[in-house]
């Protein structure tokens, strides 16, 4: 009988979410859309309160178990950099973080692993936050710039890293060849991302349409790729050793959907601090997260992991050229 009364006013609160929801409709427009909505979520600062600086789905082990919200965000880039070797990368490292949020993931890899990170995002708010967020001595810089049209030249970075920033990209193919560019001879390009299921293998029914139209409108996303299809664009970009190489971490990374919609139940101070505008705003993010946990839930999206190496005119890796720095 007791659980009633939280449960019925739970259920008060979804609805309430949901009809602000359909009485405030989205729709993606044009990349300047991403950058606003990114200021917008940087400055009111309701994001990093409950994601904290990683704006990412956090990593909770394979078979996942349960872990705090915060820590299984930081576990991903640990995780990410195990899974793309870049532990085993020298100090000194240059990293490009494309899509680099607040910088989160940036940090980490100048701080624990001894890198020279540069983070770039298309919304200049988010500069100003990773900056403030940066203290002196830590080796990550950040700047504006657009991943399809990025401003270093060929060949600057020994590993180009970039974490969910793909589906925001409206053209997926020069996201891929602007990475690749970038990257020196040798260097390694590691991506995580959120991707649809192949629609070419087994095309969206029903009802899967209108939920992967709502995931692309609500959160600034023109498309999202496919594993198979972001793997073939790396591949086709012609300066691939090799093959891609990718992953699924769907059931790695699921619990992540559930734990934010928690996040506002067992932070309440949220409410305080941002007020009841804070408040409406938070709980219009509810369905979006439910209709991803659904999605990622059902095989409708998979969590994809991307690794390449660039090619060099030796034919070497990154990775075989360290190992001979270090035997010489
Ligand atoms: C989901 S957030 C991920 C942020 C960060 N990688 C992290 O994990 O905390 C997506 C990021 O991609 C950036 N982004 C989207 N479109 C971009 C573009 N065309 N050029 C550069 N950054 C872009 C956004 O500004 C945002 O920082």
């Amino acid at each position: 009988m007791d659980l009633y009364y939280p449960l019925g006013f739970l259920l008060g609160l979804l609805t309430v979410g949901i009809a602000i929801y359909l009485i405030t409709p989205r729709r993606y427009q044009s990349s300047e859309t991403v950058a606003n909505s990114y200021d917008e979520w940087t400055q009111d600062g309701i994001l990093e309160f409950y994601w904290g600086e990683h704006i990412h789905l956090g990593h909770y082990g394979s078979p996942p178990r349960k872990k705090d919200f915060l820590t299984a965000k930081s576990d991903f880039v640990h995780e990410m950099a195990k899974w793309g070797e870049l532990d085993q990368l020298p100090r000194g490292t240059t990293i490009l973080d494309v899509g680099c949020g607040i910088g989160g993931s940036s940090r980490i890899l100048a701080k624990d692993y001894g890198f020279d990170v540069t983070g770039v995002t298309i919304s200049p708010q988010q500069v100003k936050r990773a900056q403030e967020l940066t203290s002196e001595g830590i080796d990550a810089k950040f700047k504006v710039d657009d991943a399809l049209a990025l401003s270093f030249p060929n060949n600057s970075f020994d590993v180009v890293w970039s974490i969910e920033a793909g589906p925001h990209m409206v053209d997926k193919a020069k996201y891929a060849q602007e990475m690749m560019r970038v990257l020196k001879p040798g260097g390694l390009l590691v991506v995580a991302d959120w991707n649809q299921r192949d629609d070419r293998q087994k095309p969206l029914n029903f009802w899967e349409k209108p939920v992967m139209r709502q995931l692309l409108d609500q959160w600034s996303h023109p498309a999202f790729s496919s594993i198979e299809g972001f793997s073939e664009l790396i591949q086709e970009t012609g300066v691939v050793e090799g093959e891609v190489i990718t992953a699924d971490w769907t059931q790695e990374t699921l619990p992540s959907w559930f734990d934010s919609i928690w996040q506002g139940i067992a932070r309440p101070q949220g409410l305080i601090r941002f007020g009841l505008s804070g408040f409406i705003k938070s709980l219009r993010e509810v369905p979006t997260l439910l209709l991803m946990r659904l999605a990622f839930g059902s095989g409708l999206c998979r969590f994809g992991m991307f690794r390449a190496v660039k090619a060099n005119s030796k034919g070497q890796s990154m990775q075989t050229n360290t190992e001979e720095m270090v035997q010489a």
